[in-house]
């Protein structure tokens, strides 16, 4: 029973949460940008005295885009929860509450002080919401990459970028920063930049959260920023019939298979990527390209590479052999399937972990066979990652065994057990030792 009531909770508060944030951001204009230019004039007045450009995080701020869409009045009167209103007589509910203070609740699992600045930069382009936003985190050794991406998917991009207060050089990553930004004009056209200000780093899956979160699309494209994109699934997508109605659903998620060079240095360089699946078969029978990570096999194996290669032009195919360390890069509904588990920090299970949840949840995972990214080649922190996947290990053993418990009793109390919804949860976690007696003490 405890169970249940905290997993309601849970999809409540997390509804909650959403609604209350795309209310204040149509809702209060000044009331919600004055808390980001604070922020901002709070970064100046803590700089170190005399920093040496200084000047150019005011031009940051000069060039702050302001959301268009908050402007307008005639949508402000749709929503009647208004959180930041004094006028607190005209009904009883209404409630000041500060968007710092919603947003500290939204990421409550997630390490703290932190500040968030959504829309950091805003995209001009305008966007159709039916459209696909890649969502994705960048770190500063990681922009030239990122340029890339901008060029190469020419659609709705929304990205988190964490800078590190805790160092004397951030206000040169705020530089960075708006270097990037300008760079192109496909940039300001595309990307939105949602900032992400604490002492702590590879906080991944908060970052992946709050890039979906402030995503201005129905669906959204949960990317690692070292990929190419190599074919056009997002038009794809948008054209197939079937394909649109499962993802306005909800309970499917659609895999971009992906792959890297066997060589480190033949993926270096991005121009020579196949873009149609029969150069990528060719180089893979050539011994070229493999599936991304084949030497960490559950990844990706899931994907089934060989029906893969073999599956004709158009099909589109379901994950059977699903498993918990499988992280395919897919493309999914925004609003609905749970997100990432914030309390993963660091490499290791963290994206695995998202996977997971979504599949016990009732997603079903199906396979693009047409379509494909491939890895670009580049060094990792090698020490860092080995200390912090023994370390997720450990949290990702009991988030299984846990979320199972969750969803398990969650969706016996709501009969759903025994339908297709409740499937993945069954099969998933009768593979959990100990969990089949644990069940069959929920079912008594
Ligand atoms: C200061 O920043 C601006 C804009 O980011 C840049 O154009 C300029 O070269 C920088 N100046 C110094 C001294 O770093
Ligand atoms: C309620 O607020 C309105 C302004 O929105 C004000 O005109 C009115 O006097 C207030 N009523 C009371 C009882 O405070
Ligand atoms: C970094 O940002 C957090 C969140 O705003 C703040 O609490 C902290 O004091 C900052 N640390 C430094 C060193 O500026
Ligand atoms: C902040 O920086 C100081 C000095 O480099 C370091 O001792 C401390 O551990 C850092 N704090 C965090 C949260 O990274
Ligand atoms: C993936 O690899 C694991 C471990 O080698 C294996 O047990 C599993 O059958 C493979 N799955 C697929 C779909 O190939």
């Amino acid at each position: 029973m405890i169970v249940s009531t905290s997993h309601y909770a849970r999809i409540g508060q997390t509804i909650v949460l959403i609604y209350a944030f795309f209310a204040i951001l149509y809702t209060t204009h000044h009331l919600f940008l004055s808390p980001l230019r604070a922020c901002l004039s709070m970064m100046l007045d803590l700089s170190p005295t005399g920093h040496p450009n200084s000047s150019s995080v005011s031009n940051i701020l000069n060039s702050f885009k302001r959301p268009n869409y908050i402007n307008s009045e005639s949508q402000a009167s749709a929503h009647f929860w208004d959180l930041h209103t004094t006028r607190s007589n005209q009904s009883s509910w209404l409630a000041e509450i500060q968007s710092e203070l919603i947003l500290s609740k939204a990421f409550a699992n997630s390490m703290h002080p932190s500040k968030i600045v959504p829309f950091f930069y805003r995209a001009s382009e305008n966007i159709d919401t039916e459209d696909i936003t890649v969502t994705t985190l960048i770190t500063s050794n990681r922009f030239p990459v990122f340029a890339r991406l901008v060029e190469q998917y020419r659609g709705p991009i929304s990205v988190a970028i964490h800078v590190n207060n805790n160092s004397s050089d951030y206000h040169a990553l705020l530089d960075s920063i708006h270097a990037l930004y300008t760079s192109t004009p496909n940039m300001a056209r595309f990307v939105d930049v949602h900032l992400i200000m604490d002492p702590f780093d590879r906080q991944f899956n908060t970052w992946r959260n709050i890039a979906r979160l402030f995503a201005r699309t129905d669906f959204v494209m949960m990317l690692d920023i070292d990929f190419a994109i190599c074919t056009d699934f997002r038009s794809a997508i948008r054209a197939n019939r079937v394909v649109m109605d499962k993802l306005r659903e909800g309970h499917s998620a659609f895999v971009i298979p992906a792959f890297e060079y066997v060589k480190a240095e033949q993926g270096s360089n991005n121009l020579n990527f196949p873009t149609d699946k029969t150069s990528l078969v060719s180089a893979v029978k050539d011994g070229h390209l493999d599936m991304f990570h084949a030497s960490w096999e559950v990844g990706h194996n899931s994907t089934d590479y060989p029906r893969y290669y073999a599956a004709p032009p158009g099909e589109v195919y379901k994950v059977t052999r699903y498993q918990a360390a499988y992280e395919p890069y897919i493309v999914f509904k925004k609003e609905g399937p749970p997100w990432c588990d914030e309390r993963f920090v660091g490499y290791g299970g963290n994206k695995a972990a998202c996977l997971f949840e979504m599949y016990l949840s009732g997603i079903s995972y199906y396979v693009l066979s047409d379509h494909f990214i491939v890895h670009q080649n580049h060094l990792y922190e090698e020490k860092i990652r080995k200390d912090e996947r023994k370390f997720n290990k450990k949290i990702y053993a009991d988030f299984k065994e846990e979320t199972c418990l969750r969803y398990f009793k969650n969706y016996y109390d709501l009969g759903i057990l025994n339908t297709p919804r409740g499937h993945n949860v069954q099969k998933e976690c009768a593979k959990l030792r100990g969990f089949p007696q644990l069940a069959q003490q929920i079912l008594r």
